[in-house]
């Protein structure tokens, strides 16, 4: 087993971005790639993007739908640190998946356009954050662009979203007016010279409040105005509490815009100083796994299908909790009770893979061995432990699913089975002629059906069923308590499951029959 030097793990950072479509998350990842080397010229994320399809047909699906269904992870450096860059899709139909890996990160930076403040897909990727009490950076974007006014932003982002706002920093107008941003914690002024094409690190010139040429450039109405609102920032808006931070009840707020390079520094420095190295986790026995432990432990968090369609593989990637990973290591997974050898690990970098011989808490490596793991896998060495890391969310869309050849009938269930047990979407009563397939949207559905059909050639349709939430009976004896109006289900583990055509109606059963419980996961 190789030692660790403790400040392997004080110096990894495992983060993701949140954003709504369009709030500059993949430029975002490009800037902190760029300012962190380990790419040279932008544009690089979005060209490995747009080449998809080349890699995979089904991600086919991606492009036409103009959207990111893919996970990747992305890992550099900057300054001595090594972060790790856990992408979630933005599209709110596919959040499950998206859900499963900020169970992965220690801390979200979140993205939002400084013109239109907290959107909808924001909103649920950060109800997941406040509730696993994942940290929250906020970066305002495209400052360059007219944006809201900061005061406006922050009431915007506590109305909205519940969180208490801090400011790090001041923005020095927007748009045409945008003159650069003033550190509220150092003093220090940073302004903003537009660059040509984007693509290099910005020059910065720092100064203080009392920089002759900023009345100059911002005309004396305006100058006023910043140094008022500077002032109001300073004397009214909360201190920073690291404790609360932590806790995911205030969000340091940054400004900035990708797009132009503005504050990619200064949000890195910020992010540095702010997001929590691993930390320390609880079992399912109630004891605690300390990264720096010497036994290896990790997680599966995700499974990726087909990423090189030639090979039919399928990757988990598993992120890692305690110990040293090296390669050819054998672990031990608890759910197959057997050891296995982790032969060929390999790292990312958005699509490409780099195979890798140590990976440390904090790490995300990705093991190709189609059909062995299981989301919510635990591998590990030393005494085998217990950890359920990720939640199972009740469904709020759901459809019935009809094979349109009956010959095709084996390979139909077998797609089910596996494509069920990457978590691509939840199966109902997998024994009957036409099971019920359940996720958070449609898109869902749309990759299922799509994958059906193309690796297990069973053609099938997708009935659209007419419920919008579900809910787990916590006692099998309240069935016959059950109007026969009321829809039950069967999930793979025969665990009963109530489905509700609308929220009213949920909130209407449970005030009529208060003896039943219902959960919002299976019961354990
Ligand atoms: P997403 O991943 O969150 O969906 O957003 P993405 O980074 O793709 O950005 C969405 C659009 O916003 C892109 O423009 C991008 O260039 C632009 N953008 C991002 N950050 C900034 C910023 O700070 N300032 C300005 N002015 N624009 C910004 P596009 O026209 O859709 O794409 P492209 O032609 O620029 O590639």
């Amino acid at each position: 087993m190789t030692n660790m030097d403790p400040g392997v793990i004080q110096k990894r950072r495992t983060f993701a971005i949140i954003a709504h479509p369009d709030a500059g998350k993949t430029t975002l990842t490009e800037k902190l790639l760029l300012y962190g080397g380990a790419i040279h010229l932008a544009g690089q994320v979005r060209a490995k993007r747009d080449k998809r399809g080349t890699r995979s047909d089904w991600m086919k699906l991606e492009q036409e739908r103009g959207i990111s269904i893919n996970t990747s992870v992305m890992q550099f450096s900057y300054a001595d640190y090594v972060l790790n860059l856990l992408d979630t899709p933005g599209h709110e139909d596919f959040s499950e998946d998206t859900y499963r890996t900020l169970m992965a990160v220690e801390c979200a930076i979140m993205i939002l356009d400084g013109a239109r403040g907290v959107e909808p897909r924001t909103i649920k990727l950060f109800e997941i954050c406040k509730e696993r009490k994942i940290p929250i950076i906020t970066f305002i974007n495209k400052m360059d662009l007219p944006a809201m006014e900061p005061f406006e932003l922050m009431d915007n982002i506590e109305t909205v979203l519940g969180i208490t706002c801090v400011p790090f920093l001041w923005p020095m107008g927007s748009g045409s007016l945008f003159k650069g941003v003033y550190n509220l914690r150092e003093n220090t002024l940073h302004r903003f010279e537009k660059t040509k094409a984007g693509a290099y690190r910005v020059p910065e010139k720092i100064s203080g409040l009392n920089d002759p040429d900023l009345q100059e450039m911002m005309g004396e109405r305006d100058y006023s105005k910043f140094l008022e609102d500077v002032h109001m920032a300073k004397e009214m808006l909360p201190d920073f509490d690291e404790d609360l931070f932590r806790a995911t009840e205030i969000t340091p707020v940054l400004f900035g815009s990708a797009g132009t390079n503005f504050g990619i520094e200064l949000l890195l420095n910020e992010f540095l100083k702010l997001a929590p190295p691993p930390q320390k986790v609880t079992i399912d026995d109630g004891s605690v796994i300390d990264p720096g432990d010497e036994n290896f432990r990790a997680f599966v968090f995700k499974l990726q299908a087909n990423m090189n369609k030639a090979h039919r593989d399928r990757v988990a990637f598993v992120r890692i909790l305690s110990g040293v990973f090296e390669r050819g290591m054998q672990v031990y997974v608890p759910r197959l009770e057997k050891n296995v050898k982790l032969a060929s690990p390999v790292s990312f970098f958005g699509q490409e893979r780099n195979t890798i011989d140590f990976a440390y808490p904090g790490d995300v490596i990705g093991l190709i061995n189609p059909r062995l793991y299981q989301i919510g896998d635990i591998l590990c060495n030393g005494s085998p432990i217990k950890y359920s890391p990720l939640p199972v969310f009740a469904p709020e869309a759901f459809a019935s699913l009809v094979l349109s050849d009956t010959s095709k009938s084996k390979a139909f269930r077998k797609g089910i089975s596996e494509l069920a047990e990457e978590g691509v979407v939840q199966v109902f009563n997998a024994d009957q002629q036409s099971p019920i397939i359940g996720g958070i949207g449609q898109l869902q559905f749309d990759v299922f059906k799509y994958r059906l059909e193309d690796e297990y050639n069973a053609p099938c349709r997708v009935e659209n069923l007419n419920f919008e939430c579900s809910r787990w009976l916590k006692n099998e004896s309240d069935i016959p308590k059950l109007s026969r109006f009321d829809r039950v289900v069967r999930d793979h583990h025969g665990n009963a499951v109530v489905l509700f055509e609308t929220r009213y109606r949920l909130q209407g059963f449970m005030a009529d029959n208060p003896d039943i419980q219902l959960l919002n996961h299976p019961p354990v």
